[in-house]
């Protein structure tokens, strides 16, 4: 199966931190013709575009944007949120390290609708390598007067500024980011207002994740009919997807939204691997769905994930052969959240420790029924009362494999401890 390279066009092309090259290769098109437009054209063109958010949550691009340019005032801010922190996740990292100057462009036609002069890169921690890289590609792009005044000799003027992350996943989240910019405890905020009228500095903010903004410019240059040509109806466009775990070939591969999940497993990424069986897949990232073999026949696009109880989220795909345990990849991904919360809301600090408790107790063998009827009510007391996407999608794996994996549930109960399940691990 071949991929359909928009974003990742450019990848084998060396050198496109410097900005000549990125413009042999098309880059800044979509800007000089956005700056042609009005802040309400740009706006109307991401709505016809069908743009829709590649974080994690699909949210139409045009509405936040839209947002943030009613928002009154005149000193308004773009974020690129480029955390990339969901356990097995690359893509960003492809983007930012192969077209750098795209995802800039993104955030200037960005910044152009909403009249913003500023911008910031908020760069994951683990990624600081990439920090002077992308500190080269700006000067490279200033100099050649696409950053800063009046740029491309128009009355617009943007920059951008870098920004490091904070070693947190929780930062990952826009009001913790936000506040992790401004030097305090990146911990969420409690909203309303939201970031449309009140983000980074208190100012009227877009934030978006890095392959959302890296589709932005090619949009503009190429139309909104080719863009709607790609992928689904309701997803328009590519999508990239990480693949991990136990399959012969991981990688990030991109395709057009909508591509079967099981083709990508197994004619793209060769099938399982060492002989072994398929046993579940998680879709979306460790805050995602589990999965069984039977459930893979589905298209890969936000509404359909999401119509069969799952989530695209940010395109990971993590495949899990029958070596292992399900009720062991919950307890692992328990595990990587209890560490991960702010604590600041009870639901999600208490919730992700008592759930994790139980997960241990019944993979060890001292499980009853009980004990999975309250991991469900704790996980839908979470789903509904915690303040941040966090301890809303600590549940998801917990009650997807409950849901789907119920039989692997009930062999653990009252038995000796499954001996795929790692007894070493998890809370004492
Ligand atoms: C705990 C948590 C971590 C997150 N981490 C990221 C991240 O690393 N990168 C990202 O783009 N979005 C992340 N998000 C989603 C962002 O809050 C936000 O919705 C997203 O960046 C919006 O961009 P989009 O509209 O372009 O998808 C996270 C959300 C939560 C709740
Ligand atoms: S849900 Fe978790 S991460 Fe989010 S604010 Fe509450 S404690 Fe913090």
């Amino acid at each position: 199966m071949e991929e359909t390279r928009v974003l990742l066009r450019n990848k084998d092309v060396a050198n496109m931190v410097d900005v000549a090259v990125s413009m042999e290769h098309g880059g800044y098109v979509g800007l000089r013709n956005a700056l042609l437009m009005d802040g309400a054209q740009v706006i109307e063109t991401l709505r016809d575009s069908g743009l829709r958010g590649r974080g994690g949550a699909g949210f139409p691009t045009w509405m936040k944007i839209k947002f943030a340019y009613d928002a009154g005032g005149t000193s308004k801010v773009v974020v690129c949120n480029a955390d990339e922190g969901e356990p097995g996740t690359s893509k960003d990292r492809i983007l930012l390290s192969t077209d750098p100057h795209s995802i800039f462009e993104g955030m200037a036609i960005v910044g152009k609708a909403i009249g913003a002069g500023r911008g910031f890169i908020y760069l994951r921690a683990e990624y600081s390598y990439l920090f002077p890289i992308l500190e080269n590609a700006l000067d490279s792009a200033r100099k050649s007067g696409i950053l800063g005044k009046n740029i491309l000799g128009s009355d617009f003027s943007f920059d951008i500024e870098m920004r490091s992350g904070a070693g947190a996943y929780v930062c990952g989240e826009e009001t913790a980011l936000f506040e992790s910019i401004e030097g305090k405890r990146g911990e969420p905020r409690t909203r309303p207002p939201y970031p449309g009228t009140y983000g980074l500095f208190g100012l009227p903010t877009v934030l978006n994740n890095v392959e959302t903004l890296a589709n932005i410019g090619p949009i503009f240059a190429n139309g909104v009919d080719w863009f709607r040509s790609i992928g689904s109806e309701n997803s328009p466009g590519t999508k990239l997807f990480t693949v991990t775990g136990n399959v012969h070939r991981r990688g990030v591969f991109e395709f057009p939204m909508g591509t079967n999940l099981k083709d990508i497993i197994y004619e793209v990424c060769g099938g399982i691997a060492g002989g072994k069986e398929l046993l579940a897949v998680q879709t979306g990232g460790a805050s995602g769905a589990i999965i069984r073999p039977s459930q893979i026949d589905i298209p890969l696009d936000i509404d359909h994930v999401a119509s069969s109880g799952g989530r695209l989220g940010c395109g990971t795909i993590f495949v899990i052969d029958d070596s292992n345990c399900v009720l062991d990849i919950v307890k692992n991904t328990l595990e990587f959240f209890t560490n991960e919360s702010c604590g600041k809301c009870i639901p999600c600090r208490e919730g992700g420790v008592q759930l994790l408790k139980l997960i241990k107790k019944i993979s060890e063998g001292r499980g009853s029924v009980i004990d999975i009827d309250t991991m469900m009510d704790l996980s839908n007391t979470m789903r509904e009362t915690a303040l941040c996407g966090l301890g809303h999608s600590t549940p998801v794996p917990v009650l997807t494999s409950i849901a789907n994996f119920r039989d692997s549930y009930d062999r653990h109960l009252d038995k000796d401890p499954c001996s795929k399940c790692s007894p070493e691990r998890g809370l004492k």
